[in-house]
């Protein structure tokens, strides 16, 4: 028997695991379903959106040692859907039990942290903007001055969707953010401001026997720093690809396995690296229909060291635009036949909650992202 065909029998006899229950660990298990591989999820209640479409669900807290070593041990190999988890307690139970966790733990803790996550960035050479550490109120002050009067500071911890980014412009306004400072035992960095012209984003990847795979840079539209829409594919300038070039150096160089998220600012001038997320990522969802293989399959197949091939484009444009809450009451929709709707199934609804997204194919990326806006009037979120 060649030696691939008893490796994935391996990797069959116990399920997937996936640390969480919410959207993304939905949409891996609704591929992984697809492709065949039974999926277990650890999550807290039935209810969760994940745990709604898996055959295998397992109540339980994400960062309690005896629960992981158990579920651990009943699965083949684990992945998460959040980097926000107890990396070396998870690295300890891996080592424990035998049990593979993709993307490693060490990978997670350092881009769980945007003070390590800067520090990998410059020790890979990769372009991000200026930053300083700051612990107190008083480097705080030190560091927007430093910066030029305008910075960002991001909680160096748990940050995400916006949640723990403060755009300061002035002294004034850092004022009004002081009590934060003395909150947040973590920490921040201060980031310079960048005056971006737009913001790009792009999946990554590297399966467990090497091999890489970049799926189309796309523009990505944030308000209040919360994702709205995403168009692609961009034309491939030589910045672009130059920049993809060293983002799979670094794949290497690192030896990461499993898909990652990256977001990028633009300034016109040249690119920076704003974001890594060792996961599958919002940027990435229109792949579920503008790509022959989406975000999720691939990073199934790059844990299990199946083959990623090439993404193929379905369209010459796509776009996706997120679902986000307006209210508490339940959501409703008449589903319009022109695009494709990934409903996330949380219980509640809640104002700025992300409750789902829409994709369409078009025969370019602006008609794409025109339709998924007009067609936004079809849903009461
Ligand atoms: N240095 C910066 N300069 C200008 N805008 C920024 C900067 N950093 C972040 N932002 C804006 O805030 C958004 C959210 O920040 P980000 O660092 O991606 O945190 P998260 O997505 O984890 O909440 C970005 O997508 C961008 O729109
Ligand atoms: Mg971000």
């Amino acid at each position: 028997m060649p030696r691939n065909v008893s490796r994935s029998k391996k990797a069959l006899a116990k399920p997937i695991g996936i640390l969480g229950g919410g959207q993304l660990a939905r949409m891996i298990a609704l591929k992984a379903h697809e492709m065949g591989l039974p999926v277990r999820i650890l999550s807290e209640s039935s209810d969760d959106p994940a745990a709604q479409v898996a055959s295998g669900w397992v109540k339980g807290s994400l960062n309690e040692r005896k629960t992981l070593k158990q579920f651990l041990n009943s699965c083949s190999l684990v992945t998460f859907e959040s980097e926000f988890l107890d990396a070396s307690l998870l690295s300890d139970i891996a080592r424990e039990t035998g049990t593979p966790v993709y993307p490693r733990p060490h990978d997670m803790a350092a881009m769980q942290d945007r003070l390590t996550q800067k520090s990998l960035l410059l020790k890979h050479k990769l372009p991000s903007a200026n930053f300083f550490p700051v612990k107190s109120y008083a480097e705080a002050q030190k560091a927007l001055t430093k910066l030029g009067g305008r910075a960002v500071f991001k909680k160096r911890r748990f940050g995400y969707d916006g949640y723990g980014t403060f755009v300061v412009h002035s002294p004034s306004a850092l004022a009004k953010i002081e009590a934060e400072f003395g909150s947040n035992i973590y920490g921040f960095i201060a980031e310079q401001f960048v005056p971006f012209r737009r913001e790009i984003a792009v999946m990554v990847g590297r399966s467990q026997k090497g091999q890489t795979i970049r799926l189309p840079f796309v523009e990505t539209y944030q308000e209040n720093s919360r994702c709205l829409w995403v168009k692609g594919p961009l034309r491939e300038t030589s910045a672009l690809k130059t920049l993809a070039h060293k983002l799979e150096l670094f794949l290497k160089a690192t030896g990461y396995v499993g898909i990652m998220g990256i977001e990028l600012f633009d300034t016109g001038r040249g690119l920076l690296i704003n974001e890594l997320a060792p996961r599958v990522h919002n940027s990435g969802h229109y792949s579920l229909n503008g790509l022959c293989v989406d975000q999720f399959s691939l990073h199934l197949k790059a844990i299990l060291g199946q083959d990623l091939g090439k993404p193929v484009l379905t369209a010459k444009g796509f776009a996706m635009l997120n679902l986000l809450g307006h209210s508490s009451r339940k959501p409703s929709w008449d589903l319009p036949s022109d695009i494709h709707l990934h409903w996330y199934g949380k219980h509640d609804n809640r104002p700025g909650r992300k409750m789902g997204h829409i994709n369409a194919l078009a025969t370019t990326p602006d008609e794409a992202l025109a339709l998924v806006k007009k067609r936004l009037r079809n849903f009461d979120v």
